[in-house]
This record gives structure tokens, C-alpha cells and sequence, in this order.
């Protein structure tokens, strides 16, 4: 623990030496190859798989070893000191380094970074083509969620879901929808005061009031005060089979397509990243 305290301190004064340096120098350095890299990150993706993800999770949702996705002191890192981290393991803690040859450590980097990024900016290799037909066919999956104006209102809609989530965080939102346990767009019904039963999807709940989506998508707001009970569904409407109902490949392509759903083009999304 001591040493990562220390890496987050160093992470830290170099950003504070790079401000100082920034004003002479302007030039950023660029980043290695691997780095975005769709096919170095699927080769990053086995390598994680077979020698991280006992500890680390799948798509890294942590397990004995820190979750690295969405959140995480890596994220301070620059891309030199996470491929250390991750060559070298952190000293006198369980995480052990993988000692591998630096191609396959950047191809490794280059995928816990994805983890982290918005899709869009690591996109994962897959027939978009493909993908976007088992959306809109075999899937079903327009029926719940809209995407540029077509498709159904009772799920989220898709259109930013690259530039929002991480590759790995959507293919774990089409396996396991359950696995992000909040309760909006669960099902809900709420018997009133006077006796009337209002049903629909939850869309948001306070203190005050409750929101349920209807049918046809309209939002209706009951008062607390209103309400005489709440049943709320315990998992969530989207059908939790299709990873048995849809083929690796099939899904493979479902994740390119929906990682390439963005209001804004990767460029300026790295841009703005400050990249
Ligand atoms: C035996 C379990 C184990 C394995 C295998 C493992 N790690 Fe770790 N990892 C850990 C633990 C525990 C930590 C936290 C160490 C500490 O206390 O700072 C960690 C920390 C990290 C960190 C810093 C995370 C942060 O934000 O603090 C990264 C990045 C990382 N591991 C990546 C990897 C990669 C990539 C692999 C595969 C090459 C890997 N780990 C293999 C257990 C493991
Ligand atoms: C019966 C309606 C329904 C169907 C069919 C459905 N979904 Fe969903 N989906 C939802 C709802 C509701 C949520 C939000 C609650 C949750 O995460 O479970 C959701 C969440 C998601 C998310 C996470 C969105 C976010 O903002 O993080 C993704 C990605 C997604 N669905 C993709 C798909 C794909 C791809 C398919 C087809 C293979 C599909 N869904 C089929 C209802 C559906």
C-alpha cells in the first residue's frame, strides 16, 4: 500500500514538473503504437483474461486485486508507468507484474486503458455491418432502445453509449444486465391512496416523488405523499440471455457497433481528453 501512496505522490509532482515544462515545450509525446489500437487491444484482452483476470475481473470489475475500470490511481498514470506497473508488479503487494516481453506488456497496457476509456476511443475490432443487423434483427434490441430517432423508448438510448462506456462495460450490459444494480428502468407499480395502481418503468425516485415511464414512453410523477406502496421488479426488463442466445461472433460485432455510438467523433473526444 505504502508504494502505491508514493506512485500517486510521484504522479502527481511530474504532472506539476510537465505544467512548468509545457510552458517551453509544447510538443506532447506521442503515445506508443499499441495505445487505441483495436487489434493490439484484443490481443491485450487474452493476454488480461488469462493472466489478470483472476484478480482483476474480466472486464475488470476487481476481485482480490483493485477494479481498474471507471475508477482507479492508474488513471493518474501516465502510459510509461502503467506499462511498469504492469511489467513489474507494485512492490511488497499481491500484484504480482507479468514479466512478459514489452510487446505483449504494451499490447496489455494498451487494453487496461480501454477499460477505462469511453469506447469510441478504443474501439474493438468486429463487423459494425454485422452488428448493427443483430440489432436491429435477431437481437431485438431496437424494440427496447432508440438510436438516432428510430427505435423503442422502453430502455436507455444508445446514441453516446460509446462516447459514455467503455467497450468492456457494454458487452457486461448485454451479457449481465443485472450486473449495474440501479433501479432506474426497473419495473414498477405503485398502488395510491385511492386505491388506483399506476404501473410502468422507474425512472427516478426521491424523498418527494417517484417517476414512471409509461408505455407509450410518457413520464408521470406521483407525490409521496400519494403513495400507499412501491413494488418494484428485482431485476431488470432486458432479457438476461443473450449470452446464450447470441453467437461470440455476433456479440463480438454487437459491441463494435454500439462502441462506435457517439454525438461526438472520437477525434474530438481525444482532443478534449487533453490527448
Ligand atoms: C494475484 C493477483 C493479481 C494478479 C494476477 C494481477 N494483479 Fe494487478 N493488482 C493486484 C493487487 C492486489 C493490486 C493492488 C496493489 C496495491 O496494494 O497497491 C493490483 C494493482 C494493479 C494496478 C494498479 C491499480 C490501481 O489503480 O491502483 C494495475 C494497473 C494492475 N494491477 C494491473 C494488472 C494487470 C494488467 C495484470 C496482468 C498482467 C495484473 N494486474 C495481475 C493483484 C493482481
Ligand atoms: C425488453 C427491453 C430491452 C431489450 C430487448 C434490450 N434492452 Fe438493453 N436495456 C434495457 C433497459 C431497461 C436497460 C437499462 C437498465 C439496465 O441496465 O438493465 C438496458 C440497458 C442496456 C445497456 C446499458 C446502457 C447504458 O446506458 O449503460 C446497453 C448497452 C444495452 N441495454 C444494450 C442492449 C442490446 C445490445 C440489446 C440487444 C441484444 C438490448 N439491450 C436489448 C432494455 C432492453
Amino acid at each position: 500500500m505504502r508504494s502505491l501512496i508514493w506512485m500517486r505522490l510521484a504522479a502527481g509532482a511530474s504532472l506539476a514538473a510537465g505544467v512548468l515544462a509545457a510552458a517551453d515545450v509544447h510538443k506532447p509525446k506521442a503515445p506508443h503504437p499499441a495505445i487505441g489500437d483495436p487489434e493490439a487491444i484484443e490481443a491485450g484482452r487474452q493476454l488480461f483474461t488469462s493472466g489478470c483476470a483472476g484478480c482483476h475481473g474480466l472486464t475488470g470489475e476487481g476481485g482480490r486485486g483493485p477494479k481498474l475500470r471507471d475508477s482507479g490511481m492508474w488513471h493518474s498514470l501516465d502510459d510509461e508507468a502503467l506499462f511498469k506497473i504492469i511489467k513489474f508488479g507494485i512492490p511488497n503487494t499481491e500484484m504480482p507484474g507479468s514479466h512478459q516481453p514489452d510487446e505483449k506488456v504494451w499490447q496489455t497496457t494498451a487494453f487496461v486503458k480501454a477499460l477505462g476509456s469511453p469506447a469510441i476511443e478504443a474501439p474493438p475490432p468486429g463487423d459494425i455491418r454485422h452488428g448493427e443487423e443483430i440489432f436491429w434483427g435477431k437481437g431485438g434490441c431496437g424494440g427496447c432502445h432508440g438510436l438516432r430517432g428510430k427505435g423503442g423508448k422502453a430502455g436507455p438510448d444508445l446514441a453516446n453509449v460509446g462516447g459514455m462506456r467503455s467497450a468492456g462495460v457494454i458487452r457486461e450490459s448485454i451479457v449481465d444486465p443485472d450486473a449495474d444494480a440501479t433501479e432506474a428502468w426497473r419495473k414498477v407499480s405503485l398502488t395510491l391512496h385511492d386505491g388506483s395502481v399506476r404501473e410502468g418503468l422507474l425512472r427516478n425516485r426521491n424523498n418527494f416523488s417517484v417517476q414512471i415511464q409509461d408505455a407509450k414512453g410518457e413520464i408521470h410523477l406521483a407525490l409521496a405523499s400519494q403513495i400507499k406502496s412501491i413494488t418494484l421488479a428485482k431485476s431488470s426488463p432486458m432479457p438476461g440471455d443473450y449470452g446464450k442466445r447470441l453467437t461470440r461472433k455476433e456479440l463480438d460485432d454487437l459491441v463494435a457497433f454500439l462502441s462506435r455510438q457517439s454525438v461526438r467523433p472520437a477525434e474530438s473526444v481525444l482532443a478534449s481528453a487533453g490527448r
